[in-house]
């Protein structure tokens, strides 16, 4: 197969859909790769690498969505990007179409096959393509807080780790799930006392079992979701209801009532924030300040740290391309139930069930739409 790599082009977006090694795996699986020039150069890949890696450089993207049979790429397609897909041509990357009427009208017109990242599931209902990015999310989310303690960002001024003979931080993370599990890895690793609030009791014993006594699981009652965000020193928002905007755990009222100096990073922002007095911020300008108690909010944590995150989610996504080279995507989809969630539209009808309703589409199932 022919795949494409585009250069990303959202404001800010370094990170790219194939790292050179993927693009070596592919080769040496018989599939022939272009990769517009300087696509990885934000995060210090080269077209010499990619070269050396088995790929041929285009100029433009234009190329490059000409010669593909299928585009990789990070980002949903730009409305430029749009135009330039063609009817059976694969689109693999972040979608998010839930909110974005404008680019589920431009894929439907394509007549494209397009695979959203973030649908695809696994055996055990997660979603293997978002993790990586909810594990980056999580680790940075305690670099952002204990920047946020400082007293030049209006923190406390306290250290997350105390030093011999003084007290650490008490870091309060709501959601042990993949964003909460990765925080409190790391807010362990720097010394601070660690509670995790999870209201599915499965997530508290594995939790238990993994960290054993350097955190507590607590179950998340309103009761006890009080306490301890009052007696954090810094709490990090992770809870996520699939499908649905994030639950308002903290309320104003909590934010009056905590420590002045405390910090709060809301990860949950992008599903619209677990903290009542939460707004997005961007990495420009990421904190701002209610009742003397930072909040965090930026909704891109990831973006941060495009190399890491880049091969990050390489690693998850390489199996599901190879996957789609090798077998084409009407086999790769057909053979696997998980990995056809990932299907949000085909050949001009909307097969996401939530998209279609949300926007009064016509749905038609993926399974159906394959075998048509
Ligand atoms: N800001 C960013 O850049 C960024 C990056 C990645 C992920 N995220 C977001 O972070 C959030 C968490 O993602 P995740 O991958 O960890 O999800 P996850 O499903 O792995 O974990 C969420 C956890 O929240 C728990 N939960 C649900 N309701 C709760 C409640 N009332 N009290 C306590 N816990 C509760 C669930 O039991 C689950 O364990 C999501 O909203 C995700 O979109 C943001």
């Amino acid at each position: 197969m022919i795949i494409g790599v585009p250069k990303e082009i959202k404001n800010h977006e370094y990170r790219v859909g194939m790292v050179p090694a993927s693009v070596r795996e592919l080769i040496n699986h018989g599939h022939q790769v272009f990769v517009e020039t300087n696509a990885g150069t934000g995060i210090g890949f080269t077209d010499a690498d990619y070269i050396a890696s088995g790929a041929e450089i285009l100029n433009t993207a234009a190329e490059v969505f000409a010669k593909a049979e299928m585009i990789v790429k990070v980002k949903e397609p730009q409305a430029v990007e749009r135009a330039m897909l063609r009817e059976d041509q694969i689109l693999f990357t972040y979608l998010h179409l839930a909110p974005d009427l404008p680019q589920t009208e431009d894929l439907v017109k394509s007549k494209a096959i397009c695979i959203a990242y973030e649908t695809v599931i696994d055996g055990r209902g997660g979603l293997p393509l978002l993790a990586p990015m909810s594990e980056v999310a999580g680790r940075m989310s305690i670099q952002a807080g204990a920047q946020a303690l400082e007293k030049s960002n209006a923190g406390r001024g306290m250290l997350l780790g105390g030093v011999p003979g003084v007290e650490p931080a008490k870091v309060v993370v709501i959601g042990g799930g993949m964003v909460g599990n990765n925080a409190a890895q790391m807010a362990i690793g720097m010394g601070a006392e660690v509670v995790i609030l999870d209201r599915n009791i499965d997530v508290l014993r594995r939790l238990d079992a993994q960290f054993g006594n350097k955190v507590k699981a607590i179950y998340s009652t309103a009761d006890a979701l009080e306490k301890h965000v009052l007696a954090a020193d810094l709490v990090i928002g992770g809870v996520l209801i699939p499908g649905a905007a994030a639950p308002k755990l903290v309320t104003a009222d909590h934010i009056k009532r905590m420590k002045p100096g405390s910090a709060i990073v809301d990860v949950a922002i992008d599903q619209g924030g677990c903290i009542a007095t939460s707004k997005a911020t961007t990495h420009a300008d990421p904190t701002y300040i209610v009742d003397d108690v930072v909040h965090y909010c930026v909704a891109n944590m990831p973006g941060a740290v495009p190399l890491t995150s880049t091969f990050a989610l390489n690693n998850a996504t390489l199996p599901y391309i190879i996957n789609l080279a090798n077998k084409g995507y009407k086999k790769a989809l057909l053979d696997d139930a998980n990995f056809r969630e990932g299907l949000n539209v085909y050949k001009g009808k909307v097969t996401f069930k939530e998209v279609a309703e949300g926007f009064n589409m016509e749905y038609v199932a993926p399974i159906d739409a394959l075998n048509a």
